[in-house]
């Protein structure tokens, strides 16, 4: 006879959860071709079960409660089931709904972060055991079944990061995204190293992507995660970065990414409002972003002609002010180096010599196993150890019902420098 799996399976039923059972313990499937055809007991007893979700009906409009949603089963061996218990808001949740993107098919269910607690597994092999506390990025928006936007969402368990002990765990649902993008754009499309951080040591995304059998990424980001910076381009400790739209949560994880491995940061924000949180998180410049001329002039001055990175996360036309100082009046560097911009939220339409144009693979991060394991093992350590600081959040007590009003407030700009975070029962 061969042990061919082990899962984790239950032992006894646990009223809170309809499908779930508690107290796991592992239980080794045995099968023998010979003797038995049945195929292995497949641990997914949620199947048939119901849950409320926010669904999205149409472009343009708001999303709309219903009760009786199916509980999204397990398919694959790396995935694991969470019961939803806090959801961070993103611009994405508001923006692609208004402008019809994001959305593969109608009705749909968005929602891209989330933090609960495991409810089953199925590689008892994996990190994630059946009760660990979990944060999610949940960047593969075209799988319905990893929408946040639902008690219970499907994940991956290397893209699911363990929550430790004194993180709170509404303040975690608040970084996923922001950490996910923030790692990628410096880690892999800058080629920033983290393994030279003292206080948590990273991973070299680049040499972890040159691992990865080509095939498995995307084609569309191949060409950004393989053809990475040459190395002697690559941003390192010492080298000026300019980040604007620095209070942005993708900003503030930016920047102190950058810090922990002795980037100099220049950050364009409102230094009225978010000066003091910028500062504190190690900003060695603070520019105002209320007049953007008299910005790219503070930059140019600050940085002497030596600035070569920097990124925007506000949009098309602040990424053109950024352009006009990595390459001043379309001058190409004397030593034939490049410049590098990344656009977190649009690249300028046209485009300057001498400046290399990235956007961020976020695909990577879901798409590879290798890669989106090595960052939630990362992710845990720097929580772990408090080297990152999380965002500021504002928390929202409405459950699912509560998310229109919510987008609401963040559409209009009404929460600043901080993430809105909404509480599920349970
Ligand atoms: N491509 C990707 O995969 C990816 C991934 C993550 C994020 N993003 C994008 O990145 C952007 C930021 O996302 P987020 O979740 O980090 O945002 P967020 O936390 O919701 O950021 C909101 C902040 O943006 C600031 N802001 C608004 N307009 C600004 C401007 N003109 N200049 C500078 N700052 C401005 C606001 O600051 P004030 O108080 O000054 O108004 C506010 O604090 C979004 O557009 C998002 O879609 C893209």
């Amino acid at each position: 006879m061969t042990t061919i799996s082990t899962y984790t399976v239950t032992s006894s039923r646990d009223d809170k959860y309809p499908f779930v059972y508690a107290n796991p313990v592992r239980v080794e499937q045995r099968y023998h071709p010979e003797h038995d055809d049945s195929s292995p007991a497949q641990p997914t007893p949620q199947a048939t079960a119901t849950q409320s979700a926010l669904l999205l009906h149409g472009v343009g409009q708001q999303y709309t409660l219903v009760t009786d949603h199916a509980i999204p089963s397990i398919l694959g061996q790396e995935e694991i089931l969470v019961k939803v218990q806090a959801i961070g808001l993103n611009p994405i949740d508001w923006k692609g709904p208004a402008y019809n993107f994001g959305i593969p098919s109608l009705p749909w269910i968005n929602g891209r972060d989330l933090a609960g607690v495991v409810v089953a597994v199925r590689d008892a092999n994996s990190r994630i055991r059946v009760g660990d506390r979990v944060l999610v990025p949940s960047t593969d928006y075209r799988d319905i079944r990893k929408a946040a936007f639902q008690q219970y969402a499907v994940a991956t368990h290397f893209n699911a990061a363990r929550i430790p002990a004194a993180t709170g765990l509404h303040v975690s649902a608040s970084l996923g995204v922001a950490f996910v993008a923030a790692t990628l754009a410096l880690g892999v499309s800058l080629g920033l190293d983290y393994t030279t951080i003292a206080a948590c040591p990273g991973p070299n995304l680049v040499e972890v992507v040159q691992k990865v059998p080509p095939t498995e990424i995307p084609a569309d980001v191949r060409e950004e995660c393989f053809a990475a910076v040459p190395e002697h381009e690559r941003l390192r400790k010492g080298d000026w970065l300019v980040i604007w739209g620095a209070s942005t949560t993708t900003g503030m994880i930016t920047l102190q990414l950058a810090k922990l491995a002795g980037v100099k940061v220049i950050c364009v924000a409102d230094v009225a409002r978010h000066g003091a949180r910028l500062h504190a998180l190690g900003a060695d410049v603070l520019v105002d972003r209320h007049a953007p001329a008299r910005a790219v002039e503070i930059i140019r001055g600050v940085t002497q002609g030596k600035l070569r990175f920097a990124v925007d996360i506000v949009g098309r036309d602040t990424a053109a002010l950024l352009q006009e100082v990595l390459v001043e009046d379309g001058t190409v560097r004397e030593d034939g180096s490049h410049a590098h911009l990344l656009g977190l939220t649009g690249l300028p339409k046209e485009r300057r010599p001498g400046i290399v144009y990235h956007t961020v693979p976020i695909k990577l991060f879901h798409a590879s196993a290798g890669v989106g394991e090595t960052m939630v093992a990362w992710l845990e350590e720097l929580l772990q150890s408090t080297a990152l600081v999380c965002p500021e959040v504002v928390r929202h007590a409405g459950g699912l019902e509560g998310i229109n009003a919510a987008l609401d407030t963040l559409r209009q700009g009404g929460v600043s420098g901080k993430r809105i975070v909404i509480e599920l029962e349970g």
